[in-house]
């Protein structure tokens, strides 16, 4: 922590400003070295983020006083930490769309709280809806492409239950409310937004559902209870996609799904855990694939196909995880990217990709690592049309609070102004030089302009 302060205080002091437009470092090194010509100039550059993670209050008028399930599960307990007055993003998006462009990025994916523009059933607030308008239009004005999830792990309040079979996706009013809320968010971005991701990784969602993990807490585990939300995820996802098109032709519809690079496990006989891993990966992609244009891999890490593994995730340390014990493997990315065109055949965008972090040191060799891998997936003739990383600043991290740091920048408590990290510079080169480095050369880089 210490260090990336010194770090982040030297690049301010040598002319890279940490506002506005965030001019980062200009090494005086030579730009990556580039080993193939294969990400060009079409090739999407983003950052991912999420309406609850990062929004704070807003005004009062665009705020009126909506709660989402998660601030109620805060409130009961279940929830350890608090997401208070998240980042910023909501209020201060002009602050981040400068740092955007300052990176480069050509596209941005966020989402719509929903509780916040329908803080009551069937009452929309149109203060807050002619806000994401006002984004979305800032955004497209600054050549940055919006991609609009309509729901990122968040309810509003009013789909809250006590128990995990009553809550959200299962709950008694939520079918009907779904489609007029995705119908008046269309109605109001279209003009600005034609990508539209109805939903952000429903299998990571229903895996939390079937252990107890996510709000409102308690109840069993349920096997049964984790796909009957994947199957009403994916009747959501169809009826969201059916909606969008009528009321926008032209408009893209992108599925996100969390994809894990699953590894057999020797002592998984039958393979059991294994081919429940694969499922994970594809149950409710499997049942939506042909409304979407675009398949979405959210891709962090590897796992071994155990019920140990979770256990020793929070055992693990050193170079080779993040701060959270996750296995940092590009590889699992190049070979899931094959696996999901192999099954799909459809075009692709990697939607979030990223690392915890704390002190930025395995960011550089991360991001690097991970471009190497899609480029070479490319290389072979896979269509990937993108590469999103999650993301822009560190943020409320669902369970985790805010101890855990996936940013390229960190935000100074004091001044609310977002602070670059070095891998900042190692992200900007890469999307500046339009192509890959070795990774060696990109580490090489990115050491002199943090130094
Ligand atoms: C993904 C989530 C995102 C964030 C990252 C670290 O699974 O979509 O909200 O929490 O993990």
């Amino acid at each position: 922590m210490k260090s990336l302060r010194c770090t982040s205080l030297l690049i301010i002091l040598t002319g890279c400003a940490a506002r506005s437009d965030f001019k980062f470092a200009r090494t005086s090194t030579p730009k990556p070295a580039a080993i193939s010509r294969s990400l060009s100039d079409d090739f999407w550059w983003g950052v991912s983020s999420s309406s609850y993670q990062t929004e704070d209050a807003g005004p009062d008028e665009e705020n009126l006083g909506f709660k989402t399930d998660w601030d109620l599960a805060y409130e009961s307990g279940f929830i350890k930490y608090p997401r208070a007055n998240g980042v910023g993003s909501y209020s201060q998006f002009g602050r981040d769309l400068a740092a955007m462009k300052g990176l480069g990025v050509t596209h941005y994916r966020f989402s719509v709280e929903w509780a916040r523009v329908e803080p009551t059933p069937g009452r929309f607030n149109e203060a807050a809806i002619g806000h994401y308008v006002q984004m979305c239009k800032a955004f497209r004005e600054a050549g940055i492409t919006p991609i609009v999830a309509l729901w990122h792990f968040t309810f509003p309040a009013w789909l809250s239950a006590k128990t995990p079979e009553d809550h959200g996706w299962l709950h008694r009013d939520f079918q009907s409310h779904w489609e007029p809320y995705v119908a008046r968010m269309v109605e109001s971005l279209a003009p600005y937004v034609d990508l539209w991701a109805p939903e952000n990784e429903p299998n990571t969602y229903a895996l939390g559902a079937l252990v107890g993990a996510l709000p409102p807490g308690g109840g069993r585990a349920s096997y049964s209870r984790y796909l009957k939300t994947l199957n009403i995820e994916a009747d959501a996802f169809h009826r969201a996609a059916a909606l969008i098109r009528k009321k926008q032709p032209s408009a893209r519809i992108v599925a996100i799904e969390n994809i894990i690079h699953w590894k057999p496990d020797a002592f998984d006989f039958g393979r059991f855990w294994y081919t429940k891993g694969v499922e994970y990966n594809y149950y409710h992609l499997d049942k939506i694939v042909d409304a979407c244009d675009l398949i979405g891999i959210n891709y962090y890490f590897s796992e071994v196909a155990s019920p140990l593994a979770r256990l020793a995730q929070s055992l693990r340390s050193g170079p080779k995880v993040s701060d959270l014990g996750w296995i940092i493997d590009p590889a699992g990315l190049e070979a899931e990217i094959v696996a999901v065109s192999n099954r799909y055949g459809k075009p692709m965008l990697i939607t979030e990709n990223g690392i915890a972090d704390q002190t930025d040191q395995k960011r550089q060799s991360y991001i690097a690592d991970h471009l190497h891998a899609i480029e070479r997936t490319r290389c072979a003739g896979y269509d990937v049309r993108g590469y999103f990383h999650w993301t822009l600043v560190d943020n409320f991290e669902w369970a985790e609070g805010y101890t855990a740091k996936f940013g390229l920048f960190s935000l100074d408590p004091n001044t609310r102004e977002l602070v670059p990290k070095p891998s900042c510079e190692t992200y900007r080169s890469f999307i500046g030089s339009k192509s890959i480095a070795t990774p060696s050369t990109q580490r090489t880089n990115v050491a002199r302009s943090g130094d």
